[in-house]
């Protein structure tokens, strides 16, 4: 029987994530947006980078569901952060639907706007650039009601947490059975910050909807595989906003399934296995001198 999905830290658990594969995909994204919230889905996921925020705003206004009735969470882009004011006055106006629940850091470096790195290899700019977020608290008060980060690791977090005021509210970061992020989710949760996991269906890989267990799985409960994937990441308390511009799989991803404790721990274990364990998320791949040190092959595109 179908699960209810629950809210972890007031978040519904199971989002909609809003970044289409490129940027841009307005239409494609105001349509989905606009099913997803018929389907029930009330936490939607974008960011300024993603192109669509307008696009996503206007599906929210014209479902006439209650604004208070959802969860909305957009990013300040790497573009934004020597303008974090203007930055953040750009997404509510792009959105048009008052406020948003969540403002993340989108990731932990800076660029101009060629895309160039500006981080500070200290750390201080993603320090500075979160202290200007939490200001934001308090001049901008009514139009965002917690912020957070993303892509930060252990690292990062402990250059941030012994200088912050306001305690991250949430990580954003990729998270799924080849990639549970064990460390970083036992290290968020000591400190009271809610994971938000993205590319929990794996993206454009989704290698592990075909690995062998997971379908095992899939077919004791008679439920697909990307289903296992998203009730497994809500059952150990991270919140997963997969994206599906189709309305059948949207309909599955918020169809939870209470795994029994054997299954449960074989997804949670199955990154132990040869072969199955991907290091290089987009976390890792960032070195430094350039911000978007992965090659598209490694995003899978
Ligand atoms: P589509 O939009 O055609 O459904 P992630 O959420 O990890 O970023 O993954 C998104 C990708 O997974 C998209 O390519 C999406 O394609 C696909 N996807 C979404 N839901 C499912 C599902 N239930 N089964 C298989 N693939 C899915």
């Amino acid at each position: 029987m179908a699960a209810p999905v629950p809210t972890y830290h007031g978040i519904p658990a199971v989002g909609l994530g809003c970044w289409m594969g490129h940027v841009g995909g307005a239409e494609e994204a105001y349509t989905m947006v606009r099913e997803a919230l018929k389907l029930g889905y009330r936490h939607i996921d974008t960011a300024f980078g993603y192109g669509n925020e307008e696009a996503v705003g206007r599906a929210i206004r014209d479902s006439g569901i209650p604004r208070s009735e959802l969860f909305v969470t957009t990013k300040l882009t790497n573009g934004h952060h020597h303008r974090v004011v203007e930055g953040f006055e750009n997404s509510i106006k792009n959105l048009g639907i008052g406020y948003v629940d969540l403002y993340l850091m989108h990731w932990p470096c800076a660029a101009d706007d060629e895309g160039k790195d500006l981080t500070k290899a200290d750390g201080r700019d993603f320090v500075q650039v979160w202290k200007e977020m939490e200001q934001l608290l308090q001049t901008h008060a009514g139009q965002v009601k917690h912020i957070g980060i993303s892509n930060f690791s252990i690292q990062n977090l402990e250059v941030l947490l012994p200088q912050c005021s306001v305690t991250p509210f949430a990580n954003q970061v990729e998270v799924n059975p080849y990639h549970p992020q064990i460390p970083l989710k036992a290290y968020c949760e000591s400190k009271g910050i809610q994971i938000i996991a993205y590319g929990p269906l794996g993206q454009t890989r989704r290698t592990f909807l075909k690995d062998p267990e997971v379908i095992a799985v899939a077919k004791k409960y008679d439920i697909s595989p990307a289903q296992v994937c998203i009730s497994w990441s809500v059952q150990r308390g991270t919140i997963p906003i997969p994206k599906s511009s189709n309305p059948e799989r949207l309909k599955q991803n918020i169809t939870l399934t209470t795994l029994a404790e054997e299954d449960f721990q074989k997804i949670e274990n199955l990154h132990k296995q040869p072969g199955k364990h991907r290091s290089s998320d987009m976390m890792t791949l960032m070195v430094p001198g350039s911000v978007w040190g992965w090659t598209m092959e490694e995003m899978g595109w």
